[in-house]
Order: structure tokens, then sequence, then C-alpha cells
């Protein structure tokens, strides 16, 4: 009974007049979502775009073969043309959000779709005057800090186009929810950055030790409006948020003498635990090798002297590689 009800929309809508030139299908695409009040975010507008498109040439097909007495019934566009009616795919947005989506649909539908298609095989916001210079944390568990200042950093040359360092001593000392050198999280210094702000570094200098908070509301140097999170896992989305947002807040396991000494090259270790995630980092970039190893570039607050110029290319698409892709952030400006 559930078939004859989609099948009567379809009848219904039937004559809407099909022109498939793709800038007309750009048009009428936008039509299309006025006409039935769709609204989505980035990510499902492409993914709703090609199942609107696909179902727009199968219906011109489908009408084009009718005429010539090959079906006894037309098409045309409804309410439901962006959906998925493959037999073999669930239509992945069906259950709300992306997380509950089944993960060999979500990997054949959003990847090869969005990561393959659409997104630069590299980038590097370092070659955009996104990223500060690389600091020392020190003595001082105060990665998260670091981490989420880059991402402030970065939001606020986007904005302003000026490259601005900030200070993570700052959240060190100021966040409550935060444990300054002991740890803490990259969102809740975003809380800490929406409701107070942030002083610049030069303003509010690394000292390397928690101290009593001495934030300066006069001399704020920046502030964010909200902050979001990555779904789990994936680095797909990893990629595609990287590309649209700017660098973004992340955290991986580096519990491993071998993360701790790296020098250059990709990182790849067997023994990287993607589920004991205890260091954050910035991502700054994306590459592929010549070779076509891929990578992910990340920004350490280890100084300048670890890793490659402070920096680690750690293996990018090799099943969420030490959790790059479990616990990632970033501030809207
Ligand atoms: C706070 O910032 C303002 C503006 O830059 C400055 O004039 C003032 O001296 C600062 N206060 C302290 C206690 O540093
Ligand atoms: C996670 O890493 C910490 C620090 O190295 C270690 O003490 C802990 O046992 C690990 N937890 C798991 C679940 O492996």
């Amino acid at each position: 009974m559930l078939l004859c009800v989609g099948v009567m929309l379809l009848v219904v809508a039937s004559d809407l007049g099909l022109c498939l030139d793709e800038d007309d299908l750009d048009t009428q695409w936008e039509q299309w979502k006025t006409t039935y009040g769709k609204e989505y975010d980035d990510y499902e507008e492409v993914y709703r775009n090609n199942n609107w498109k696909k179902n727009m040439r199968m219906i011109e097909v489908h009408n084009q073969e009718a005429e010539q007495g090959k079906h006894s019934y037309k098409l045309g566009m409804n309410q439901l043309g962006d959906l998925d009616f493959s037999p073999t795919k669930t239509d992945i947005y069906n259950q709300g959000t992306m997380q509950v989506c089944p993960k060999d649909d979500y990997r054949t539908v959003v990847y090869d779709r969005i990561c393959s298609l659409l997104l630069p095989r590299s980038v590097d916001y370092r070659e955009e005057g996104m990223v500060t210079p690389v600091k020392n944390q020190g003595h001082c568990d105060s990665c998260w800090a670091f981490s989420a200042v880059g991402a402030l950093e970065g939001q606020l040359a986007k904005k302003t186009g000026k490259l601005l360092e900030l200070s993570p001593q700052n959240l060190v000392d100021c966040d409550p929810e935060s444990d300054g050198c002991v740890g803490g999280h990259m969102t809740d210094a975003f809380y800490y950055v929406l409701t107070n702000g942030i002083n610049s570094e030069r303003d509010y200098p690394y000292m390397e030790e928690k101290q009593p908070c001495r934030y300066n509301a006069s001399a704020i140097a920046a502030q964010c409006k909200d902050f979001k999170e990555i779904p789990e896992g994936d680095e797909c989305i990893l990629a595609a948020t990287l590309y649209k947002v700017g660098p973004l807040s992340v955290a991986i396991n580096t519990n491993h003498v071998k993360f701790m000494l790296y020098k250059s090259g990709i990182y790849y270790n067997p023994e990287c635990d993607k589920d004991n995630i205890s260091h954050a980092v910035l991502l700054v970039g994306y590459g592929e090798t010549a070779e076509g190893e891929k990578y992910w570039i990340v920004k350490n607050s280890f100084g300048t002297s670890w890793g490659e110029d402070g920096y680690m290319r750690i293996a990018r698409n090799r099943d969420n590689h030490c959790g790059i892709a479990s616990q990632a952030s970033y501030p809207i400006m």
C-alpha cells in the first residue's frame, strides 16, 4: 500500500516541463528547493542535489520512452526527488543524524561523491596565512589550549585577513572547565571564548604553568559565536569540513614513543590506539605523495625541532588512524 502513495505522487506532479541543460538544472534545483521548503547543510546539499539530478535524468529518459510507447505512464519531479532510490542503498539522511548510518552505505554514498569528486587533492592552510608559528607547550599539558587557540587564530585570520597570535595562557589560567596544565578540552575552551573572549599572546604571554586568571576584557583580541563538533570517526567529513572551514582542533593517540620521537615522513603506527585519545593538535591540511600515499598535516605544540619543523604528516583514510577524526571541533566566529 505504501508503494501506491509514491506512485500517485509521481503521477500528480508529472507535467513540470523538463529541460536538462546543466545551468537550467541548477536553476530548477533552486526552484525545487523553494517550492518544497527544503533546507540542507552543505554536506547534505551535495548529496541531495546528486540524487535529485539523477532522478531528473531518470524522469526525462523514462518520459521519452513513454512518448515512444514503451511505458504506459509518465514520471515527474515532486517533493521526494531528493531521495536516493537505489535499491541497495539506504537513504543516509532518513534516520536523522549522519552517525546512525550504516558504515557501508555511508562510505559508498558520501565518501565517493563528496571526497573523491568535490574536494581538492590537497589543502594547506599554512600557505593561506591562517596558521601562526609553531609553539612549545613545555612542561605543561596545555596541548588542548594550543589546539583551541590554533583553530581560533585560523578563523580570526579568515574573518579579518590578519594573522594574530592568541593566548593559550589565557585559557590555561581562566577556563573554569579545564584543568590548566593537567589537561582540558577544546570545546570547553571555545565555550570560554564564546562567553568571555580571549586576549592576544602579546597581551597575555605563555608562562608554562597555571597562574591566577589575568584576562583583560578591555584588550579582547577575538571572540567566537559558537562552536561545532564533527561526526565522530569519519575522515571524509573531516576533510570536507577542513576544506570548508579552515584549521580544526583534533585529538589523537600519542601514547607511543614513536610518536614522541617522530621526525619526518607519514606517521603510521599499527600500535596507535584510536580509542584512546590523549593529545590535542591542530589539523592544518591534507595531501598525497606522488605515490598516492594520503596524509593529514597536523601542527603540534612541541616546538620546531620536533617532527617536520614542528608538524607531523599522519596517515589519512587508513581507518581513522590514531583517532584523528574522533574528536574534531572548530569555533564559529
Ligand atoms: C587592559 O587593556 C587595556 C587596553 O589595552 C589597557 O589600557 C589596560 O592597561 C589593560 N589592563 C591591565 C590590567 O593590563
Ligand atoms: C590509554 O592510555 C593511557 C596513557 O598511556 C593508559 O594509562 C591507559 O591504560 C590507556 N587506556 C586504554 C583503554 O587503553
